[in-house]
């Protein structure tokens, strides 16, 4: 049976998979701000290091896989927060299990989002989180509004997920993300409830060509694949798992 640390598995997607990987034997160190085997705030430096340090004495062995599920919705306020969790938490806490994963010839699974490809690479918040700077992304993003930083949060993360294959996979570590699009989950009951993006989200949800929305347990499903050893060489790929909306917004890119 398998050892998997996580972040974000208190609820939604997360809690799905969680839930799937303990009800078929495996282990899982779940890291959340709430109902998490190691509470941490992975917006702050110490909360990120907690989790890290927590994991690390959780799983002296070695790692199968870790997952960076945690994130935070477009009508998150500050801005910033979204930039902190969803970008710079995640490269902060996949750097910083790397070695446990690779001692497993383990694999690490980001989730992404079918939004990244919405915003572009050039946008200044996307450089500045592959930059590296925090602060910097920080700053510009809250002169954005919360689709740029959320999208581009997601897309900052996917190119740096892709940039980093190889080097993660000569380090005996295979890294993908999973692209989930709209899915039933208290982020989007967030996303809903709101005035400006609200009516966005309910017309986004009415052109899914598969209908409907995902279930937290439909992006699970295709997670637990990648995590496992049926999936051994898929190696920096992006799924979508969305009911065909990114094929249907951008038929002719793969
Ligand atoms: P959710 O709100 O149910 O789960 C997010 C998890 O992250 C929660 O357990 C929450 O406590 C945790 N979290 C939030 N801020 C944190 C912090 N500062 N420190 C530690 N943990 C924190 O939402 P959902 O939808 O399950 O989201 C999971 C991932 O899926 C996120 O990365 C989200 O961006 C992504 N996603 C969700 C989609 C959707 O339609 N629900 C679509 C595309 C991507």
């Amino acid at each position: 049976m398998a050892l998997y640390a996580m972040t974000g598995g208190a609820t939604g997607i997360g809690g799905a998979l969680r839930q799937q990987l303990t009800e078929r034997g495996h282990q899982v160190i779940s890291v959340d701000i709430k109902d998490g085997d190691i509470i941490a705030d992975l917006s702050t430096a110490e909360g990120r290091q907690a989790a890290i340090d927590g994991i690390a004495e959780r799983a002296p062995d070695g790692l199968d896989g870790f997952i960076a599920c945690a994130g935070l919705p477009p009508v998150a306020r500050p801005l910033s927060k979204i930039a902190q969790v969803n970008y710079f938490a995640v490269v902060a806490t996949v750097e910083g299990v790397k070695d446990l994963v690779a001692k497993r010839r383990g694999s690490v699974l980001i989730v992404a989002s079918n939004s990244a490809p919405m915003v572009s690479a050039e946008t200044p918040f996307v450089e500045a989180c592959l930059a590296g700077d925090e602060g910097a992304a920080c700053a510009v993003v809250e002169e954005a509004d919360g689709h740029t930083a959320y999208a581009g949060s997601k897309r900052a993360i996917t190119q740096w997920m892709r940039r980093n294959t190889v080097a993660y996979a000569k380090a005996g570590v295979r890294l993908n993300a999973v692209a989930p699009g709209i899915t039933q989950t208290p982020l989007t009951d967030q996303v809903f409830a709101d005035e400006a993006l609200g009516q966005t989200m309910r017309d986004f949800q009415a052109s899914v060509p598969w209908g409907g929305m995902a279930k937290p347990e439909h992006i699970a499903n295709v997670m637990r694949f990648l995590l496992s050893e049926e999936a051994d060489f898929v190696c920096g790929s992006v799924y979508f798992v969305d009911g065909g909306s990114d094929a249907m917004l951008r038929s002719d890119q793969f």
